[in-house]
């Protein structure tokens, strides 16, 4: 039987522009998105360049900026608050120098949901004055919003949060967490590289004052690529001291007198963009703001759910949240040795990947109720490695 979905079906759009599936039921887009047509020929003309130019900075340039503001029509924010980074972990890092925790305010308020750099970057900032608190997640792996709100105080700084948990797909909701530390004076910084492409976020109403995330999972493109976001109104006055010429008011005045960084969200550049991997990450976000992150989420909500039933049919524990709120399009599925199984479902032809003794599982728009019987039979073969 191949179930169907309820609303507009994306894979009978747009799945032939995605060869991996010629080969493999590939469903590992919390790790990598899978590659289209149009991305791969962008790499071309990236080459191109090199080839009919030879160096071609002008077009290479423009690229950056191009990049810059297929985020503000993504993000539904002005250009001047996206900062193109080379990483989340650099868009955190840049945020971090900015930060003096000697004056006043010097608490960084925490989960345990976090992604490495996250709690790496707020416990290198020890060493500069900080105090890091972070809050154990509940039992069903969400974050305790309450004890989290009851943790920012007079101290607190910053608040960062991931909003996708990159090891078990819970989703935090941020609104009342974003509107606690504002009352209190606290600056918020989301993670959002999981859930960025998979589930919507207007930055024009969210209110988060620093969001980062990257190109290479759900928005199509390669690594090398991410975006940090920075909220004018409460940001403008921090002054990152990680920085680099690209970041420089003029990048051309070629200054080494002083320090002038661009008046907005530019400033938390570096140096050269990364130019190769801009051309394919520019083309991979365009598909998804002409595709729609509200029908990609609609549409992997049915994905989803037809998955979380068909694995606990075969006997499959699914650890991710089961409220709609609580998860995005990844699916945890508990298991008995996280590599072997991973491989096994490799053998049958399904790609997922492995994180803290789950299986993640983790589908896009590209997949389609057929890929959903195709892993359900994978996983009811490999049943062996099931953790109960
Ligand atoms: C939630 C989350 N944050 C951050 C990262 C890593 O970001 P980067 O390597 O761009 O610093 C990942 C990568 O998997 C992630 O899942």
């Amino acid at each position: 039987m191949v179930l169907a979905s309820t609303i507009n079906d994306l894979a009978k759009t747009y799945r032939s522009q995605f060869s991996v599936f010629e080969h493999v039921t590939y469903v590992n887009s919390c790790s990598q998105g899978a590659l289209a047509n149009s991305v791969k020929k962008s790499f071309d003309d990236y080459i191109e360049t090199l080839e009919l130019k030879g160096s071609a900075w002008a077009d290479w340039a423009g690229y950056q900026e191009k990049m810059r503001s297929l985020f503000a029509t993504f993000f539904k924010v002005p250009a001047s608050e996206i900062a193109v980074t080379t990483s989340a972990s650099a868009g955190v890092n840049t945020v971090a120098s900015a930060l003096d925790f000697t004056k006043g305010r010097n608490k960084i308020v925490t989960t345990d949901n976090e992604f490495p750099t996250i709690g790496q970057t707020w416990h290198a900032q020890e060493l500069r004055g900080a105090v890091v608190h972070h809050i154990p997640s509940n039992g069903d792996l969400t974050v305790d919003i309450a004890a989290l709100i009851n943790a920012i105080d007079d101290q607190t700084l910053l608040v960062s949060i991931t909003h996708g948990c990159f090891r078990n797909g819970a989703v935090t909701e941020l609104e009342p967490i974003i509107e606690a530390a504002h009352k209190k004076g606290a600056l918020v910084l989301i993670d959002a590289y999981q859930s960025v492409g998979a589930i919507p976020l207007n930055l024009s109403t969210l209110k988060a004052d620093f969001v980062v995330g990257g190109n290479l999972k759900y928005l199509l493109g390669v690594p090398g690529v991410g975006f940090l976001y920075a909220r004018s109104e409460t940001t403008s006055h921090l002054i990152p001291t990680s920085t680099g010429w690209f970041a420089a008011r003029d990048i051309f005045a070629m200054d080494i007198h002083s320090y002038d960084p661009a008046p907005d969200a530019r400033r938390f550049e570096s140096g050269t963009p990364p130019i190769p991997s801009l051309y394919p990450s520019a083309t991979g976000l365009e598909m998804m703001i002409d595709i729609g992150v509200e029908n990609v989420y609609a549409y992997v909500c049915d994905i989803h759910d037809a998955l979380r039933t068909g694995i606990e049919g075969v006997g499959g524990k699914v650890v991710t949240p089961k409220k709609k709120a609580h998860h995005g399009a990844m699916l945890a599925v508990a298991s008995l040795d996280e590599n072997a199984h991973v491989a096994a479902l490799e053998a049958e032809k399904v790609v997922t990947s492995s994180r803290d003794g789950n299986i993640r599982v983790s589908p896009h728009f590209y997949n389609n109720f057929e890929d959903v019987e195709k892993i359900i039979a994978a996983f009811a073969k490999t049943k062996h490695y099931l953790r109960k």
